[in-house]
């Protein structure tokens, strides 16, 4: 028997209106905040993620599924969502529309990871881009909705982290001085860090090693090293979340696994934080644009993990959506009352009525246990007597109260339910 792949999910009918929800949840929000939706494809050109993620990331070196097409072309299934939003921004001419550009976006994520809790090789990602404006009002309004999101699903005790790691300016000078750090503490960290001191020295603020925490707590700090221009963004932001009212914990540990980003790093944690709670997630990337060989373009934004939503709403006790019952349950018994059981489904389902019935001819006592596993509100008997005398029998399924009613007064018992 086949399984669905590794670290991949099925979507089940039963949690169907719970992923609904959100997403309705996130697409109505967005439609206030004046956000527009994309759709990008599931692949992209390689090159799309190698020059923004950046190699030296986990997300390039190792989570990437690349494969050759039949053409000979190197595609990737996407591992995040912001690089396709800008390469759609600058393919379709957007710096030519009015800035700033608002996005909204939906879709699978695939990342080659080890599957856990909360974390797999294919996840969904609600996501926003704001492209065209730099100012610090913008990353304050992204977060705003981000946040506003998880408070109008009901999710309760959630931390905001946030910290900015600078620009092309001043980041060089901050690297030399953790690297110059680390270099000084080689023996006290793990391997992993030793590699990453060279490779991709900010991550090493994210390493989880035990051994690695005392060296961590007193490395050099990026908000120090920031230049001027940096400096007076990152205060311009924290104006504006008081403004906004949101609130927020500086963590000049967090650094995020992408290369993109310039300046603002955030992430919303959940109450209880493990390895991989972290439940949405974004930041400034003001050279993504340019790297992608496009004319230079700020932009900022986030995505959070479908996923990882509904399992804190769940561990929050939220109530969720179910799926609904069955409007109308049809029973036939012969022939001739199938054929007139079809025909009255047609009639009802074009009433905006959900119908279902059973295919293949059976007692009526199995056609009520179907009405019943389906959750009918109603069940209608179809036999000889009533096609003879043009009506049904209406069953109540909650009441078990049967009465005759003649098929021309249908439409109108059933609305009056
Ligand atoms: P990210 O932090 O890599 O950022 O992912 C965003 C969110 O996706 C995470 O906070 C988490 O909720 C969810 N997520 C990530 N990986 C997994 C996984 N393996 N399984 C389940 N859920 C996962 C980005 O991808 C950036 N593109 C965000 C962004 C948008 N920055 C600017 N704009």
């Amino acid at each position: 028997m086949y399984r669905a792949p590794t670290g991949t999910h099925d979507i089940l009918p039963a949690e169907q209106p719970a992923w609904a929800h959100v997403r309705k949840t996130f697409a109505r929000l967005c439609r206030r905040y004046g956000y527009q939706e994309i759709t990008t494809p599931i692949l992209e050109d390689t090159g799309v993620f190698l020059r923004t993620v950046g190699t030296g990331t986990d997300i390039v070196d190792k989570e990437m599924y690349t494969f050759l097409d039949k053409g000979g072309d190197s595609l990737t299934l996407r591992p995040e969502g912001t690089a396709p939003v800008v390469r759609a921004y600058l393919e379709h001419g957007m710096h030519n529309l009015p800035q700033p550009v608002r996005l909204h976006y939906f879709g699978p994520i695939f990342r080659y990871d080890r599957p856990q809790a909360g974390r797999y090789r294919q996840h969904f990602q609600l996501g926003c881009e704001l492209l065209g404006d730099a100012d610090a009002a913008a990353d304050a309004e992204v977060i705003h909705l981000l946040w506003t999101f998880y408070a109008e699903l009901g999710l309760r005790n959630l931390s905001l982290q946030l910290n900015s790691i600078g620009d092309p300016a001043c980041r060089p000078r901050y690297v030399e001085a953790l690297q110059a750090y680390y270099r000084a503490r080689v023996d006290q960290v793990c391997p992993t860090c030793r590699e990453r001191m060279e490779r991709n020295p900010l991550r090493l603020l994210d390493c989880k090693e035990e051994r690695c925490q005392p060296v961590i707590a007193e490395a050099p700090r990026s908000i120090e090293y920031l230049c001027a221009p940096c400096r007076e963004h990152f205060e311009a932001l924290q104006a504006y979340l008081r403004v906004l009212d949101v609130p927020w914990q500086l963590n000049p540990r967090l650094v995020r696994g992408l290369d993109y980003y310039t300046r603002t790093v955030f992430e919303v944690w959940p109450p209880v934080v493990g390895g991989q709670s972290t439940l949405g997630a974004g930041g400034r990337y003001d050279g993504l644009a340019e790297a992608l060989g496009g004319r230079p373009t700020p932009g900022v934004g986030f995505a959070t993990g479908v996923e990882r939503v509904l399992l804190n709403l769940r561990q929050q006790g939220v109530p969720l959506p179910e799926q609904p019952p069955l409007d109308v349950f049809i029973a036939y018994l012969g022939q001739a009352a199938k054929e007139r059981a079809l025909q009255l489904a047609v009639e009802l389902r074009r009433l905006g009525l959900s119908v279902s019935y059973s295919p293949s001819p059976r007692s009526l006592k199995a056609q009520m246990r179907l009405a019943d596993a389906w959750r009918a509100r109603v069940a209608l008997i179809l036999g000889d007597n009533e096609l003879a005398q043009g009506a049904v029998t209406l069953r109540d399924m909650a009441r078990s109260e049967q009465s005759t009613v003649p098929l021309a007064e249908l439409p109108a018992v059933l609305a009056g339910r």
